[in-house]
This record gives C-alpha cells, structure tokens and sequence, in this order.
C-alpha cells in the first residue's frame, strides 16, 4: 500500500523549488514532461505512487496543489514544457492577483477569504489517496504568501487532518542580505506555526545556499534556478528511501522519529555530496567517492545547509545519513567505525549516541559521475544560532516600530500587536529548549518548566 505524500507550493518561492523538484522526480522515475511513462522505464523498481498518481488515461499526475497570491510564477510553469504535468483542478492563483506585498499579514488575511476553495482541493487529493501519510509544504519565510498563507494553511491543517505528518521545507532568507526589509518580522511569525504546527522542518538557509552555490557550482551570485537546484536534489534524496524502498526507512514516519526524539526541537539541517554535473550545471567534479569520504565530508559544517555557529558544547540530537548507489554494507560498517574512533561526531548525553545509515537505490535512469553519493539529515543543537541571528534582527527593527504601519492596516493586527510578542516568546523558548539539549539534565526539562 502506497503511503501517499500531498505537497503545498505556497508563493514565488514554494512554487519555484517545487517546480524544479517536480522536473527532478520525473527525471527519477522516467516520466517524461507530458506524465507519460517513458517506454525503457520499466525497470526501475520504484514507487512512483508515493508522489504521484495515475490518471484515468495512465498519465502519472503529482500529487501537488500550486497556490499563489499572484500569477507570474505559475503562469511561468504553465508556459513551460512541465505545463501539461499538474492537475489544473489542483492549481489556485487569488483572483486579485496581487501577492501578499511581502507582508505576512496580508497572506495570512487571504488565507481566510480562500480557505474553502483551497481545502477542497487538499480534501480532494487526501480523500483519493489509499493510505495518505503526510503533507509536504515548501514555501519561503520571508515574503508574504509562503510565510503569512503558509501559517494560515499549517494552522488548518493541522486542525483537519491531526493524524498526518506535516513536514515542510521552509526557505529561511538570507540574513546578511536579504531582499525584503520586514523580513524579520515575516519570518518569526511563520517560525512560531513551523513550531507549532509543523512535525518536522527541513531548514534550507539561502545565505547557505549562497555559500555553497559558490563553494561547489562556483557561481558567485547564484540564480534562484540554481539554488533550487540544490534544494530539489535535497528534496529528492531526502524521499529516495520512501520512492526506493528497501527493509529499512521506508515511510516518513519512521525515519522522523528517530530523527526528532522529542516534539519542538524537529528543526532539520540538511547536507548533500557530491553534486553532480547530471544532477546540476557546473557542479564541480569530486573524483574519490567512497562511503567514509562521503560521510565525512557530509559532517562537514561547511556543506550544511544552515549557516550556523557552533560552540564547544553542540552536539547532534540525531543524525541520519542516505547513502546512495550501490554500496556495499562492509563499508558503511568501517566508515562508521572511523568516524567514531575520531570522534567526527558528538551527540547529546541523553541519547542513543550514534549515527544512523540508511543505504538506498539510485535511479537507473539518472546518470551521475560518481558512485556513491550522500545527503545527511540531522538534528543539531546549534541551528539555534540560526534563531539567535534572527531573534537579533527582529529586535532590531522592532525597538524602532519600524514598517508596523503595514501590519496594523490589516483587520488581525488592528487591537494591538501582541502576536509579534507571542512569535518572539516562542523563538527564545525554541532557543533555550536546543540550548538544553546539550546537557544530562534535558530529560526532565519540561517537568522543571511546568
Ligand atoms: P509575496 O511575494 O509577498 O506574495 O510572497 P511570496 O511568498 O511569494 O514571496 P517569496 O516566496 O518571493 O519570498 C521571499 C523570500 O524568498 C526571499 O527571502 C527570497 O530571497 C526567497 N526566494 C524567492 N524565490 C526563491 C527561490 O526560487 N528560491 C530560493 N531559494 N529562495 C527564493
């Protein structure tokens, strides 16, 4: 039985990483820009139904619902060769086309005023799937739709299905320079729902993704186009044990919960290695690949995809490695071994100190230059530098009351502003909650703050 998996693109952001990991998972299971299963992909040992489903004409259709506040970005993927690949029924552009104008009250009002008309399209896509196991939203915490619709929908639906996985892949701006002034203020007000309202997030930070972009494709100034390129192969590494699935790992449920042991603390860095020429353009070449070298360098901090700070005391809640292509199980054994003989690693004292592997199958259908390649998920205490610097920058901004005035026009915000406060509160809680993950004591934190 499948376990099925919705995915949200909300806004520019969400739907320009969805398109592209879209693109990615065709080229994985063979389906060509049309959803048509291409003849020599028969061989694949994949499950396609995860992600997506079969028409009544056997077209493969993903299993996606497009929403945005205004027309470009989706109108840009129905010019594109992929238009014929969505349900139309799934896509909701806002009549009044005007985006959110970066502020997240604006998406989070709209959210209200499209509500059915968006619900009846996750119900639709729940109510077809045989045994739905998560929703998936990728969106941006920046701007006004992705962060302010995004907050609005993770409340639904969180509300309406209690029972499902929701995961997102949350887009934190760049901190040092970010495109949109009030993008503090936008940011921890979606922080307070991922918190909240999200079982697991997967951090992908643009200032990050800028470092790498450089790093690894050698583009100073990288294109969103390439950025999301390393997002998609992300995206797509993280599901391969649930589109390829072996005896292990092979529903979301489980591979989360060994990754977030306890409820708040479900913030994810991810990091991938090599990237390569077939998976992106100008990806510099790697030539060794053996399973430690890609272990290693995954526990890299460089290659995270959050840029962090660590201090003498951060240490992994969990961490979990996909290692994939055809790797033999000795390797995975030894390279385990010598990361721990040379302590590459450290974990919190309350846990199971140890570094999971899961080995999974590449695609046939996607050539790589290498044999092995890596994406690392994990849980570490020092994403909450991450929350420090954000923290910071709102502060910032909000000691001067600067940009309000654009909040309280909206009818949430008219008797006051207390939720800004709300959102701060719960960011320095998240804060001091990674913080005592560090220590013994952290198993009976939550008795001492009750
Ligand atoms: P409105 O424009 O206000 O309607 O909201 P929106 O959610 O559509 O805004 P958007 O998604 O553009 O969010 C702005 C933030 O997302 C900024 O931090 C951008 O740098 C970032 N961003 C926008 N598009 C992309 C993208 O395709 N990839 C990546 N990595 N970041 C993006």
């Amino acid at each position: 039985m499948p376990r099925e998996i919705i995915t949200l693109q909300l806004g520019q952001c969400g739907n320009q990483v969805g398109s592209v990991f879209w693109q990615r998972l065709c080229a994985e299971h063979g389906i060509n820009q049309q959803g048509i299963l291409e003849d020599w992909a028969t061989n694949g040992g994949d499950r396609k139904d995860v992600f997506f489903y079969q028409a009544d004409d056997e077209l493969y259709v993903p299993r996606s619902i497009l929403i945005d506040l205004e027309p470009r970005v989706i109108n840009n993927i129905l010019t594109s060769p992929y238009s014929r690949l969505y349900n139309p029924e799934n896509i909701f552009v806002s009549k009044d086309g005007g985006g959110a104008g970066n502020n997240w009250a604006q998406g989070y009002v709209a959210g209200e005023r499209i509500y059915e008309e968006v619900m009846d399209m996750i119900d639709r896509e729940a109510e077809s799937s045989d045994s739905l196991e998560a929703f998936v939203a990728v969106h941006s915490i920046a701007g006004g739709t992705g962060s302010g619709l995004g907050s609005f929908i993770l409340e639904r639906l969180n509300d309406r299905f209690p029972k499902k996985i929701i995961q997102t892949y949350s887009v934190f701006p760049n901190t040092q320079e970010g495109d949109v002034v009030v993008q503090p203020y936008n940011s921890m007000l979606t922080l307070k729902r991922l918190v909240n309202h999200a079982d697991s997030v997967v951090v992908l930070d643009n200032s990050a993704l800028a470092r790498i972009a450089a790093d690894r494709l050698h583009v100073q100034t990288p294109s969103f186009d390439q950025t999301n390129q390393l997002v998609s192969t992300v995206m797509a590494a993280s599901t391969q044990t649930l589109r390829y699935p072996s005896y292990m790992n092979n529903d979301l449920v489980g591979m989360l919960a060994s990754l977030i042991p306890t409820p708040r603390c479900h913030f994810l860095m991810a990091s991938y290695t090599p990237f390569s020429t077939g998976e992106i353009d100008k990806a510099k070449t790697i030539r060794r690949t053996t399973v430690l070298d890609v272990m290693r360098r995954l526990l890299q901090p460089k290659n995270r995809m959050a840029l962090t700070v660590s201090s003498p005391t951060s240490c992994y809640i969990s961490n979990l490695n996909i290692i994939m292509g055809d790797v033999d199980p000795g390797d995975i054994h030894q390279a385990l071994l010598r990361i721990r003989d040379r302590n590459l690693a450290t974990f919190v004292p309350w846990g199971p100190a140890s570094l999971q592997v899961a080995s999974a199958r590449k695609s046939p259908y996607v050539t790589t230059s290498h044999k092995v390649s890596g994406l690392m998920l994990a849980n570490h205490t020092s994403i909450a530098s991450l929350f420090r610097r954000m923290l910071d920058q709102y502060d910032k901004l909000k000691k001067r009351n600067a940009f309000m005035e654009m909040y309280k026009k909206e009818k949430m915000f008219e008797d006051g502003l207390e939720e800004f406060d709300n959102a701060r509160a719960t960011c320095d809680d998240l804060m001091q909650e990674y913080k005592a993950c560090e220590s013994p004591d952290y198993i009976s934190y939550h008795d001492a703050a009750a």
